[in-house]
């Protein structure tokens, strides 16, 4: 399948290697692919793109951003992109910082 992931944190690229080891096709969505450009090389069967471009490209959709901005990263993703696709959602609703 053609899944999309929504974010390129340590959680989106051990998921991304775990879906191309099973044979899916991945495209990672970040606001800055140049950063994933070591990444890019060693995992040369995936692809990077903006937000819109990995919810456009998924089948399937992950999102993995942190939750905090979770928000922001689907508004980036845009609706249309998500419609009557399966999410998978792996994040968690972690402060900035620790509350007393
Ligand atoms: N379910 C589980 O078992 C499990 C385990 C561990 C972690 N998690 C959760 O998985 C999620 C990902 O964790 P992680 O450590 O891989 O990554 P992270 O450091 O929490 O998040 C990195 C991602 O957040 C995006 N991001 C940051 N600010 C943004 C903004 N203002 N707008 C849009 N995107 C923004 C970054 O986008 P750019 O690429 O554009 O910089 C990057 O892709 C977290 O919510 C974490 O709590 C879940």
């Amino acid at each position: 399948m053609k899944i999309g992931i929504l974010g390129s944190g340590v959680v989106a690229q051990a998921l991304a290697a775990g879906f191309i080891k099973h044979g899916h096709d991945v495209m990672l969505g970040t606001r800055s692919p140049g950063k994933l450009a070591e990444w890019s090389a060693r995992n040369r069967q995936a692809s990077i793109g903006s937000f819109a471009d990995a919810a456009k490209f998924g089948e399937v959709v992950v999102l993995s951003v942190k939750g905090s901005v979770a928000a922001d990263a689907l508004q980036l993703a845009v609706a249309a992109n998500l419609a009557g696709k399966p999410v998978i959602d792996t994040t968690n609703p972690i402060a900035d910082a620790p509350s007393n």
